[in-house]
């Protein structure tokens, strides 16, 4: 197992936190996501005890909770001193609701709507990551016409190529997100900026891509960043910059292939070129900001659920029906992604069964995993899927009007509902 929240009991059961996962899935039923708190709080405390390591405490780490974003995990990252990365008014509405203070609150969005921009105002969000030059003179407008003034940074498309999949690649010049750097828009943007007087300019902003399992990406962007800041202060002598915003993206294990560095290996790295590039350029060094999603939820979450039809078709594969599917991970139909599962009842045998792993989906794509080793399965095992935490429930729909599952929490052997499931008439609740 390669998340340390996970082991075999005595039993031969798959164990998340010390919490049995056929127990689990008796009691809460299937599908069900299960979110490991202990390992979400080790990975924040990772994170925190970095940036005293490598920045002496002149930065922080920021959640982005579009990896997983309910209310719980939202009040267990803000305790562990993590800001809160949003994305829409939903995700500001939860973040709010959950106690996030608009000064710990950043605000992403290659296309805010005014409503979104006036819901971040209103609520004094202490970062608004402007995309676009039209998105600042929408702000500037209505802070003005508000009577406030937003503290914002520029999202800045460096033109750095992360080897990644192409849907979750965002710092090439070829992107929706962002001003571009290398045709001077960018500059333009700042300038355009620093002229207004219901903004303040405070920090940069990039993010390359996500999953990225190498660092010479967040070295050259924190670099070409940097570099940036200089040519803004050659022309501006009195410009200083707050933060400067590395993004999100380091990569966690979905299988055993992926060779998964430390953070701490990213952390290392990046500051030593920060403080090496102030250092050339004389600048003074700018806060860090880190943004990771992925890696403090992923690998604290597992999704179970019973085992249905078994189709063996000879000599093509063998189809493992679930109760689960697409609508509550879309993942491997939309990126393929690589994905571990297993039999929790049977979790310490040999996994010999070589198996397809479909949903219960009206699709033929509806599959979790194809080709993949497995314990020889039986109708009412407990299979489990690995490396759920991140985007698979806050990417679930009702695909098929399927109610979406719940979440647990486990922790130190105890367990508890964070969101409770769907039901029918939820999904009926907007219908007129
Ligand atoms: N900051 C910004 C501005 C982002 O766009 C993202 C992710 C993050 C931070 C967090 O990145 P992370 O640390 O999680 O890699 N749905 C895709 C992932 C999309 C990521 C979008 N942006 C997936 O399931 O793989």
């Amino acid at each position: 197992m390669f998340s340390p929240c996970l082991s075999v009991n005595e039993q031969g059961h798959l164990s998340i936190s010390g919490c049995d996962t056929l127990e689990l899935a008796h009691t809460y039923g299937t599908p069900l996501y299960v979110m490991s708190e202990d390992e979400i709080r080790r990975v924040c405390r990772c994170y925190v005890q970095s940036f005293q390591t490598y920045y002496h405490g002149n930065g922080r780490p920021i959640y982005a909770s579009k990896a997983f974003d309910c209310m719980e995990i939202v009040r267990i990252v803000l305790s562990e001193g993590l800001d809160i990365e949003v994305v829409s008014g939903g995700e500001l509405y939860t973040a709010l609701k959950a106690g996030a203070p608009g000064c710990r609150i950043h605000f992403q969005g290659n296309n805010k709507t005014l409503s979104e921009l006036e819901l971040a105002l209103t609520h004094e969000v202490g970062d608004i990551v402007v995309d676009n030059p039209g998105e600042l003179d929408q702000l500037q407008t209505l802070a003005r016409a508000m009577g406030k003034t937003a503290h914002i940074s520029l999202r800045i498309t460096p033109g750095i190529e992360a080897h990644t999949h192409d849907f979750i690649r965002t710092g090439q010049i070829d992107s929706k997100f962002g001003t571009d750097l290398q045709s001077g828009a960018a500059l333009a943007l700042v300038e355009r900026a620093l002229e207004m007087d219901h903004v303040v300019l405070q920090g940069l902003h990039c993010h390359i891509g996500s999953q990225i399992l190498e660092t010479e990406p967040f070295v050259h962007a924190a670099q070409v960043m940097l570099d940036f800041y200089g040519e803004i202060v050659q022309k501006h002598s009195d410009f200083t910059l707050s933060w400067l915003n590395l993004g999100g993206g380091f990569g966690i294990h979905y299988t055993k292939k992926d060779r998964v560095l430390p953070y701490e290996t990213y952390m290392e790295a990046v500051s030593a070129a920060i403080s090496e590039k102030c250092t050339a350029l004389g600048l003074p060094i700018p806060r860090v900001f880190l943004e990771p999603g992925r890696s403090v939820v992923g690998e604290a979450g597992i999704t179970l659920y019973t085992v249905g039809n078994i189709k063996e078709i000879p000599g093509v594969r063998n189809y493992v029906a679930i109760d689960g599917g697409m609508f509550e991970n879309p993942r491997y139909a939309l990126y393929r992604s690589d994905y571990t599962c297993l039999i929790a009842d049977r979790a310490g045998e040999a996994a010999d069964y070589i198996a397809t792993v479909a949903g219960k989906c009206c699709e033929s794509g509806d599959l979790i995993q194809e080709h993949t080793r497995i314990q020889t399965p039986h109708r009412g095992d407990v299979l489990a899927v690995l490396s759920t935490g991140a985007y698979n429930y806050s990417m679930a729909s009702n695909y098929n009007r399927n109610p979406r599952p719940a979440v647990v929490l486990v922790s130190h052997g105890e367990h508890r509902l964070a969101v409770r499931r769907e039901t029918y008439d939820d999904l009926i609740r907007c219908d007129l």
